[in-house]
């Protein structure tokens, strides 16, 4: 039923899953450190891992890698440009490849970063979340508003003109003029991107179990809705939910995510998704969550893998499309999936009569309205 012809892009995501300590409103597969990081023992697993994913992957290139975590910066240099070269030793990488480390401010120095850029990492990601110190106290991180100034300082300095911070509105107790004053302030030092998440309460988080007092919705409202336009005055457009860039600044990475590329996923706990030409279908994989169980060598690296059903893979990329503000060409909806066009009918009529997605034959892309509902227009896809 399935037809690719197409090659899909495909990036690869590294999973480091450690950080200084736990954030309480985080709920991504990240652990307390322990006092002495087991780095090379994690890097080992982490080739052994790639090497059994060789197979499904072979002959392709990587367009992007993503270090993710957790706190990837808390790795040492030499330990990120082992990883990349030992990856690169074995695949090949597309020429203009880009590659993100996520970073911590609070785990910086000048000597780290130049290490990272010397390693191959081209684009920085910044977890500043605020810049007010009341509020990075709310949020329990381990920086305050200078170390996260100098962290964006040294990143440029050594080198990043790629890089992207990381925000967070609707912080506890944050006012409109907060909100604005903390984009204004990031702004100033004029991001490329700016990913800029709303707080939201996870289950299985502190902040689940007691709950700060959030900023009431019409005050959310606002701040999304001002927060836009501060952004646009300074040239950084939506190009996803909460993602904004200069042009020609998107994240190449999440972008193959959102337009159903495929992705290799390395490390504990990390997801892939892989288009197999030969027997036509899309498999899932999930990586064994904890990171002693990933280090464990009497364990297998994978949890869990899953053939994607059809009327898994329409709702699936929907759920992914419709995240871009221009939405994708049609055209790209059969490349992806490997099915007609005629598998999002009869929702698709339906939802443009609804007024949830754009009236164009030739583009899958929610309305103002399907926006600001989205989960109702990702919801008409459910089969
Ligand atoms: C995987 S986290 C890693 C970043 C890095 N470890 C750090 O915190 O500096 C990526 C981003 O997701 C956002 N994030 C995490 N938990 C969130 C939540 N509950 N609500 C909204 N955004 C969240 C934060 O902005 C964070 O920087
Ligand atoms: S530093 Fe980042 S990944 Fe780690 S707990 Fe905090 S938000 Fe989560």
């Amino acid at each position: 039923m399935q037809n690719f012809t197409t090659p899909i892009p495909l990036s690869l995501y590294i999973h480091l899953p450690w950080c200084v300590r736990k954030c309480p409103y985080c709920d991504f597969n990240s652990h307390q450190a322990p006092d002495s990081l087991p780095e090379e023992l994690y890097i080992n697993a982490l080739i052994k891992d790639f090497e059994e994913h060789l197979p499904t992957i072979w002959g392709r290139r990587l367009i992007s890698i993503f270090f993710g975590g957790g706190t990837p910066s808390l790795f040492s240099a030499k330990g990120i440009e082992r990883i990349l070269v030992e990856i690169n030793s074995r695949f090949r990488f597309g020429a203009d490849i880009e590659i993100t480390l996520e970073a911590n401010p609070g785990t910086l120095d000048e000597s780290r970063f130049i290490g990272f850029r010397e390693a191959g990492i081209n684009r920085l990601s910044l977890g500043i979340q605020s810049l007010q110190d009341e509020k990075l106290t709310a949020l329990g991180r381990i920086h305050d508003r200078d170390y996260a100034l100098r962290a964006i300082e040294i990143a440029k300095r050594a080198g990043f003109d790629n890089f992207n911070l990381d925000l967070m509105h609707g912080l506890p107790n944050q006012s409109l003029d907060d909100a604005l004053a903390d984009l204004d302030d990031a702004l100033s030092w004029q991001p490329p991107h700016l990913s800029w998440y709303q707080l939201t309460i996870e289950p299985n988080t502190f902040f689940h179990h007691q709950p700060p007092t959030l900023p009431p919705d019409e005050t959310l409202w606002d701040i999304q809705e001002q927060g836009k336009l501060l952004l646009a005055k300074h040239g950084l457009t939506q190009y996803e939910v909460s993602a904004y860039s200069q042009p020609n600044q998107q994240c190449t990475h999440n972008v193959n995510y959102w337009e159903f590329g495929d992705y290799l996923g390395i490390g504990a706990g990390a997801h892939s998704k892989v288009t197999d030409m030969n027997q036509q279908h899309i498999t899932r994989h999930w990586q064994v969550k904890n990171p002693r169980d990933y280090l464990d060598p009497t364990k297998k690296f994978i949890a869990e893998t899953k053939i994607i059903s059809t009327n898994d893979i329409v709702l699936e990329f929907m759920m992914n499309a419709l995240r871009l503000t221009q939405g994708v060409p049609l055209s790209v909806f059969s490349e992806r999936t490997g099915l007609p066009v005629t598998a999002l009918e009869p929702m698709l009529t339906t939802a443009k009569q609804k007024g949830l997605l754009v009236d164009n034959a030739d583009i899958l892309c929610a309305t103002e309205l399907g926006q600001r509902f989205l989960n109702d227009a990702i919801g008409m896809f459910l089969c």
